[in-house]
């Protein structure tokens, strides 16, 4: 379903060359305008490859800033590598940054138009999901209000509603779960077996090892943008996590 054949990702980053306050005073004084930035650059993903064959089920783990939000936006055609290529079979629909698709001027009701022309949908196909997707929010009246106005508890069951309500081919996951309270997630684990179930791919990046040990039959652990194990999800929880609280490895 998805293959990832010697991916780079390059980030850019910027910094200024302006070492000091004195400095600074002279360029301003000599009207020097503060063009002059190096670019350093930073590879958050170099040189993966791993495939995702139909009816599997990836679980990825990683520390903070290991890279593992930029390998789903690269795999959802969010990024686009550096190096390297991808291929997906089926459709795909990413469950990442959450809201970052929301207009906070707009109601939670508008929203959930907005996002559904952004997925190709149209009217008629979100109006037949409409009444199901305001349910599930549970959000009630809320839901004419403007998502600025939102808790991120909110606006996180708002995504989620809408983002599960489609039923891609390939699912992709990054820490979905984590922001709601005990009963949305409980609710949110139930939707989300059944779209596993549905599904006939899946990527989940998730920080719940016994979700990654629940959901997936296959794990990937990504450190400073390389892989650093495959396998099972068994070993590959077990093997992170003694790593994580033994971070000297003594
Ligand atoms: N837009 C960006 N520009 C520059 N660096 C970025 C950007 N997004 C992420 N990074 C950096 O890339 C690395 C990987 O980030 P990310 O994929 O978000 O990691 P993870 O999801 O595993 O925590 C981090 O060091 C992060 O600071
Ligand atoms: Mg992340």
């Amino acid at each position: 379903m998805i293959t990832v054949n010697n991916v780079v990702l390059t980030y850019e980053l910027y910094h200024d060359q302006t070492r000091s306050l004195k400095e600074a005073a002279i360029n301003f004084f000599h009207k020097r305008q503060y063009t002059e930035k190096k670019a350093s650059h930073f590879n958050a993903l170099d040189q993966i490859s791993f495939e995702v064959k139909e009816n599997e089920r990836l679980g990825i783990v990683g520390g903070n800033g290991a890279g593992k939000s930029t390998l789903l936006k690269v795999i959802s055609g969010i990024l686009k590598p550096t190096q390297g290529s991808i291929k997906v079979n089926g459709t795909i629909q990413p469950l990442i940054e959450i809201s970052a698709g929301f207009n906070p001027e707009f109601s939670g009701k508008e929203n959930i138009y907005l996002n559904g022309y952004m997925l190709g949908f149209t009217k008629e196909q979100i109006t037949s999901k409409e009444k199901e997707i305001i349910e599930f929010t549970e959000l009630k009246d809320f839901i004419n209000v403007p998502v600025k106005y939102y808790s991120s508890g909110m606006a996180v069951r708002l995504a989620f509603a809408i983002a599960t309500s489609i039923e891609p081919e390939v699912l992709l996951f990054d820490e979905m779960l984590s922001a709601g309270d005990a009963h949305f997630n409980a609710k949110a684990q139930i939707r989300m077996n059944e779209l596993v179930n549905k599904s006939k791919g899946m990527v989940v990046v998730s920080h719940d090892l016994s979700m990654i040990k629940k959901l997936c039959n296959r794990a990937l652990w990504l450190e400073r943008g390389k892989i650093k194990m495959e396998g099972t999800p068994e070993a590959v929880t077990q093997a992170y996590e003694t790593a994580v609280k033994n971070p000297t490895g003594k």
